[in-house]
C-alpha cells in the first residue's frame, strides 16, 4: 500500500493531513526520510516511524468469505436454536474469533457472505450510500419477458418505495433438479429483506434457486463449493475499500 494510505490507516491524520506531514519530512521508512507519498510500503517489512516515533497498523481484524450453504441462518445465535452461519463455522473450521455476518442472506438462499469482528467495516458495507453492487444467479418458476426484464431494470415497488436500477442477464445454470429452468443473473445494490425474491414476485414469477456470486469486488473464486471458507487478505481489503467507501 501507499506510505499515505498506510499512515492514514495507521490513524495519523486525513489523507490530505498525511501528505503535508510526509513533505515536511517527519516520516522514515526504515531509518531513511522520504518525502514521496505514494511509496509502496509493506506493513509486514518495513518499519515506518513518524518524528522517530514507530507507526504501526492497529492490530488486526478478521475478515473472511463463506460460502453459505442453505438451511443456515445468517445471524450470530438464533432465539428458535436453528443453526447460524456463525454455528457452522465455528464447528466446521474451528474459528472462535467473535464474527458476524455483514448483511444476509436468507435461509433458503446460498452464497457469498463476508464474516468479519470489524463492526466499522460492517457498518460501511450495508449503509445503502456505498452502492456496493451485488450479483446473485437467480433460477425462475416461469420465464420473464423483456417488459417484465425492463420493469425488473429500472425500479420496482418493494415495501412502498422504488428499488434502484437493477441489471439482468440471462445465464445457463444447470442446478440438479431444476434443468431447463430460466435463469437470470440479477445484479442490484440495495439489501431489502428478501429483495431478489420479491422483486421477481413483483412481475408475476417465482425464484425457485438463489445464490449470491458477489459483493463488490469479492467473489466464490475459491470457495466454490457450499460450506467452504477462506480468508480475505489485505491487499484484497485495501482494493475493496479504495473502491467502495
Ligand atoms: N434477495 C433475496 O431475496 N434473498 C437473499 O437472501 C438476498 C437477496
Amino acid at each position: 500500500m501507499t506510505l499515505q494510505y498506510y499512515l492514514h490507516r495507521c490513524g495519523l491524520a486525513a489523507r490530505r493531513k498525511v501528505n503535508a506531514i510526509i513533505e515536511r519530512g517527519r516520516v522514515a521508512v526504515n531509518g531513511t526520510v522520504v518525502r514521496e507519498f505514494w511509496l509502496s510500503v509493506n506493513p509486514d517489512k518495513d518499519s515506518v516511524t513518524v518524528d522517530g516515533a514507530p507507526c504501526r497498523l492497529p492490530l488486526g481484524h478478521h475478515y473472511y468469505l463463506f460460502h453459505k450453504p442453505r438451511g443456515l441462518i445468517t445471524s450470530v445465535s438464533d432465539p428458535r436454536g436453528r443453526q447460524t452461519v456463525i454455528d457452522y463455522v465455528r464447528k466446521v473450521h474451528g474459528l472462535s474469533e467473535p464474527l458476524h455476518p455483514t448483511g444476509r442472506l436468507d435461509k433458503d438462499t446460498e452464497g457469498l457472505l463476508i464474516l468479519t469482528d470489524d463492526g466499522d467495516f460492517t457498518q460501511k458495507i450495508t449503509h445503502p450510500s456505498h452502492e456496493i453492487p451485488k450479483v446473485y444467479v437467480a433460477v425462475l418458476k416461469n420465464e420473464i419477458t423483456d417488459e417484465q426484464k425492463r420493469i425488473l431494470e429500472s425500479g420496482i415497488q418493494i415495501d412502498g418505495a422504488m428499488t434502484a436500477k437493477a441489471k439482468l442477464a440471462k445465464v445457463r445454470l444447470e442446478k440438479k433438479g431444476l434443468e431447463g429452468q430460466p435463469c437470470w443473473r440479477i445484479t442490484i445494490h440495495e439489501g431489502k429483506k428478501r429483495q431478489v425474491r420479491r422483486m421477481f414476485e413483483a412481475v408475476g414469477t417465482r425464484v425457485m434457486y438463489l445464490r449470491r456470486d458477489q459483493i463488490g469486488s469479492f467473489t466464490l473464486k475459491g470457495i466454490e463449493n457450499p460450506g467452504q471458507m477462506r480468508v480475505i487478505n489485505e491487499s484484497e481489503l485495501d482494493d475493496f475499500r479504495r473502491v467502495y467507501f
